[in-house]
């Protein structure tokens, strides 16, 4: 059994949790509200206990002993004029939802050592910036000190997909901050044509042809092979530097939002939710559940994170605590 275990909120279909795992920690216990997610995150985590409910019905005093605790929360403004005035009930944010579970989990005596938060990159200048100062003054005033860092996927994860995301990690003991360092870049090796399969024989729901609006437009600038392209109303977009570009939640949603490629049969196709889930670093024995359509994938997908970068920083901040716990005072 690993000797730091996590407990992960917004787990969505667990990209944090296999990012934390393969870092060596262990997470034991979860919540997210969708239940199409907890299908996935079910599927694939066995070992974790996954509470399906609104975070505003957790009680803090009901998750178990953890060392981290980590969330991807929705980003949302904060009423700042409430928040001068001291007024923090604000039970709709999301992070004032992960704040109130810490001073419980404090209470009952399981104050969790470090907090990972990840999110997206405008969050620094989301409302002015005032979003950003809020949380790094509730970590601070509930004891944290705060470290965040701008990754991006493709240089920080070893995954062809262009995706910039903020990482906020708080350390409640002074010497885990000391002893942090985020990961350095590394090398593009695991580049596109090693994630997609231009082979593949795919369902012909993943085509476009002939039958379909868009195919002269996508015949006409789909050319080349190992690009991914971006089809945007009225034009392509072929996705320069060999990377794919930011997948989003809104795969899901219909159009025609899922990344394009002309395949070895010069077909014109999506990526499938798999060559998705694999952008995103998933393990290639990742399990879609049967029931789910593949809208549901793709927006599961482009929610997660890129669970590489997790890993490389989990890493970072397990061997922070744990050159803690080895120094002999
Ligand atoms: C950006 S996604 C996080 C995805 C996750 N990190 C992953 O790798 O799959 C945010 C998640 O928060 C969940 N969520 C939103 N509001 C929630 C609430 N009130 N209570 C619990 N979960 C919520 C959403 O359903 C979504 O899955």
């Amino acid at each position: 059994m690993s000797k730091y275990k996590i407990a992960s909120l917004f787990a969505g279909i667990g990209g944090i949790d296999y990012g934390f795992e393969y870092a060596g920690a262990k997470s034991i216990w979860a919540n997210e509200i969708d239940k199409y997610c907890a299908l996935t995150f079910n599927l694939n985590h066995k070992d974790t206990h996954l509470i399906v409910d609104d975070i505003c019905n957790i009680n803090g005093k009901d998750i178990p002993k953890v060392d981290i605790l980590t969330g991807g929360f929705p980003c949302q403004p904060f009423s700042i004029a409430g928040y001068r005035k001291g007024f923090e009930d604000d039970r709709g944010n999301m992070f004032f939802q992960v704040m109130r579970l810490v001073k419980e989990m404090s209470e009952n005596d399981n104050k969790p050592r470090v907090i990972f938060l990840e999110n997206v990159k405008n969050l620094k200048t989301h409302d002015k910036g005032n979003t950003f100062v809020v949380i790094k003054s509730k970590l601070e005033e509930a004891g944290y000190i705060v470290n965040e860092k701008i990754l991006n996927t493709c240089e920080y994860g070893n995954l062809p997909q262009n995706r910039e995301r903020i990482f906020i990690v708080g350390f409640l003991k002074e010497k885990d901050f000391n002893n942090f360092k985020w990961p350095e870049k590394v090398k593009l090796t695991n580049t596109i044509d090693k994630v997609v399969d231009w082979n593949a024989n795919v369902d012909k729901k993943y085509l476009y042809e002939s039958d379909k609006k868009c195919y002269e437009l996508l015949k006409e600038n789909i050319k080349e092979k190992n690009v991914i392209y971006q089809y945007r109303r009225v034009y392509v977009r072929e996705n320069k530097g060999g990377v794919c570009p930011t997948l989003t939640a809104n795969m899901g949603m219909g159009g025609h939002n899922v990344p394009l490629i002309i395949d070895n049969k010069n077909r014109i196709r999506k990526l499938l939710p798999m060559e998705c889930l694999k952008l995103q670093g998933f393990p290639n024995n990742f399990k879609i559940p049967k029931e789910l359509c593949d809208s549901r994938v793709y927006k599961q997908a482009g929610n997660a994170v890129s669970v590489k970068v997790i890993e490389r920083v989990a890493k970072q901040i397990i061997k922070a605590m744990e050159e803690t716990d080895n120094e002999i005072d």
